[in-house]
């Protein structure tokens, strides 16, 4: 006799539908994906399935953030995959796609598998690892797999990874088929504005350094080789007005945009109050930014949100700038920020949704996953839209143990995350024992 495994399953929830309605309802989850939705499901039959009370709670897709750095191996006095995936799942991460800036880079295969091995092991949620480009390593960029495409650093890094020369940058456009994201800073204006801007400490000059020209310049070198080639590419952590427009009039189907939580609701007036806390790449701009990057957002100039997870400690971001590393965690504040903007207006939940979950699944072919519907996988947040409460570092589970929005009085806060049918996180405790899968990657196309 075969034993029936056990479902979970979650009572009278309002449930955002495929079609952006809301279903006040019962979802029953087997086999780690969603089975079935209705008003109310009959009662549970086996005696070792789970029932969650969800009466007044909203459930989502779980956010997939398609940016994060999560510092594993070589770098993990600031944050490893254990950290951060606990991380993410109090911050309603259930997938994450990460950079390859970590030591050794990940250039090569043996790197990315080494980075698979390490998130089976440890991650308690679902990962993909992008395979970063150098000047050299095209052929391993044609065979890596799996992978959601490759990276280019055009600006804002050192060493390997800094890919700033159009030669090098035209011959990986030219070759292969694969998703190219790009950090779109332009490094020789930067350089150039360094030694004009050297000596100065007061953190507000990075933005000036690594100007709204320099990410402009970069985007529109990118965008040129994209079209040039017909090459998918997908722009990471949009920061300018000027960029945005240039999207607005002259955007390919098969171009995408990401934006970041912080790049939407802080600007330069943050080195004020946080001083080198607001230093990230790219910077952090003026308010007039923040409005033009909504803007772009709303009208799906912008297709989604990442929140470029970049965790230093204390000790480091507490060198005089320019030696203070640029980077602020955010897995765990990305979702209650939009939706504390939606609770206020500016949005509506389903666009959240759409923005955090399911349009990152569509821009990178990852199947099954993004719309709450029977057959899909079973990743899901439930939040508290009806308590506000302040961002408070000592609840933080990243390694790094900051944020730059501590004191923001935020709703919409995960009450339990859900990944692949498991519940890992719960009112508050974190279930360490499960583990999230590695994602898998389909082709995408994009009508010319
Ligand atoms: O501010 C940043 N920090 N931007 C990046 O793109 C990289 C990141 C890091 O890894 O610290």
């Amino acid at each position: 006799m075969t034993v029936p495994t056990s479902s979970l399953y979650i009572r009278q929830a309002r449930i955002l539908m495929p079609d952006n309605s809301f279903l006040v309802g019962d979802i029953q989850i087997h086999d780690r994906q969603i089975t079935q939705i209705a008003p109310e499901l009959p009662p549970a039959e086996n005696p070792t399935d789970r029932e969650i009370d969800a009466t007044g709670l909203t459930l989502l897709p779980g956010v997939i953030d398609p940016q994060v750095h999560f510092r594993e191996p070589g770098l993990e006095h600031k944050e490893d995959l254990f950290t951060a995936s606990c991380a993410c799942a109090k911050g309603g991460v259930t997938s994450f796609l990460e950079m390859p800036n970590t030591k050794p880079l990940t250039t090569v295969q043996s790197a990315l598998n080494d980075k698979l091995d390490r998130a089976a092991k440890k991650s308690l949620v679902n990962y993909g690892f992008f395979i970063g480009a150098t000047a050299e390593n095209l052929p391993d960029l044609l065979d890596a797999h799996p992978t959601p495409g490759i990276k280019i650093f055009m600006g804002s890094m050192h060493g390997a990874l800094l890919v700033d020369q159009e030669a090098a940058l035209e011959r990986i456009f030219a070759n292969g088929k694969r998703l190219i994201a790009v950090h779109a800073e332009d490094q020789a204006r930067i350089r150039q504005r360094r030694e004009q801007f050297a000596g100065i400490t007061d953190p507000a000059i990075h933005s000036q350094i690594q100007d709204n020209q320099a990410a402009l310049q970069a985007t529109q070198l990118a965008l040129r080789l994209s079209k040039h080639y017909q090459r998918r590419l997908h722009i990471l952590h949009l920061s300018t007005a000027e960029e945005a427009e240039l999207l607005r009039q002259d955007k390919p189907a098969w171009v995408t945009a990401e934006v970041t939580p912080q790049h939407l609701l802080l600007n330069t007036s943050a080195y004020e109050k946080i001083g080198t806390l607001a230093q990230m790449n790219p910077p952090l701009r003026s308010p007039h930014d923040n409005e033009v990057l909504w803007q772009a957002l709303l009208d799906g100039v912008i297709d989604f949100i990442a929140t470029d997870h970049a965790p230093h400690t204390l000790e480091e971001k507490a060198q005089l700038y320019p030696n203070s590393p640029s980077g602020m965690p955010g897995v765990e504040t990305s979702l209650p920020l939009l939706l504390t903007q939606a609770m206020q207006g500016r949005c509506s939940i389903a666009q959240v949704a759409h923005w955090m979950s399911t349009a990152v699944t569509k821009a990178y072919g990852i199947p099954n996953k993004g719309v709450i519907t029977p057959g899909y996988d079973a990743d899901l947040v439930l939040v508290d839209l009806a308590t506000y409460r302040p961002v408070l570092r000592e609840e933080l589970q990243t390694k790094c143990g900051w944020s730059p929005f501590e004191g923001w009085n935020l709703t919409g806060y995960p009450v339990v995350t859900i990944v692949g049918g498991q519940v890992v996180y719960e009112h508050g405790k974190l279930n360490t024992q499960v583990r999230g899968q590695a994602l898998t990657f389909e082709t995408v196309s994009f009508e010319a």
